[in-house]
């Protein structure tokens, strides 16, 4: 979806270009640093499936996938902090050089909490790779591996990220206008 002409949106922050050419230095990024590994990327449902997809197609190394999905009470404005595995992994990240792939690190309550849980299931190496973060609004301290872009205090969509399950599909990211947040 193109039109940035829809009623809620404020200014375009991130063109479709713009994120595209981030998401290749990333990738290269990754390529290198696992080239020798056993990469398995770990999407979040529903909002890095965009994202894990334009990055993994970047990627020069042969990589497995797989996703999770998560209850979370830490939408923007809400109470920060309950996170749970509504959908779990089909396999084992066993032995996996595993890279769990987000859409947006805010208060960094998901992400810990998804760190932890896989920390314990005896992968060979975990780390974090999210196309936006999100620091000025950061309660978790989190060491982030790989960043596209740190973005400002605003409510966005595009590229995966919704409001109210919609927008995932716009190919740039937005910020919303207030009043429609
Ligand atoms: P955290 O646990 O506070 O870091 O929240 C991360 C999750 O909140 C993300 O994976 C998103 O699903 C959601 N989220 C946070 N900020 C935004 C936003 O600006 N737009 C859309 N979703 C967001
Ligand atoms: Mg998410």
């Amino acid at each position: 979806m193109k039109t940035p002409a829809l009623p809620m949106i404020e200014r375009v922050l991130l063109t479709r270009e713009q994120v595209d050419k981030r998401v290749k230095e990333v990738a290269a990024d990754i390529s290198v640093r696992y080239r020798s590994g056993n990469l398995k990327l770990i999407g979040v449902l529903k909002g890095s499936v965009f994202f894990l997809t334009a990055l993994a197609r970047e990627l020069t190394i042969p990589v497995k996938v797989d996703f999770l999905a998560i209850s979370s009470f830490s939408d923007h404005g809400g109470v920060p902090g309950v996170v749970r595995i509504a959908k779990d992994l089909d396999e084992s990240i066993e032995g996996d050089d595993v890279l769990l792939v987000e859409d947006i690190v805010d208060t960094g309550f998901t992400a810990r909490y998804l760190l932890q849980t896989l920390a314990g299931r005896g992968p060979n190496s975990i780390a974090l790779c999210t196309m936006l973060d999100r620091t000025p609004r950061r309660i978790v301290p989190l060491r982030v591996d790989f960043c596209c872009f740190e973005i400002p205090d605003r409510f966005v969509i595009g590229c995966g990220l919704d409001y109210k399950q919609l927008y995932r599909n716009l190919d740039f990211i937005a910020v919303m206008k207030p009043d429609k947040a």
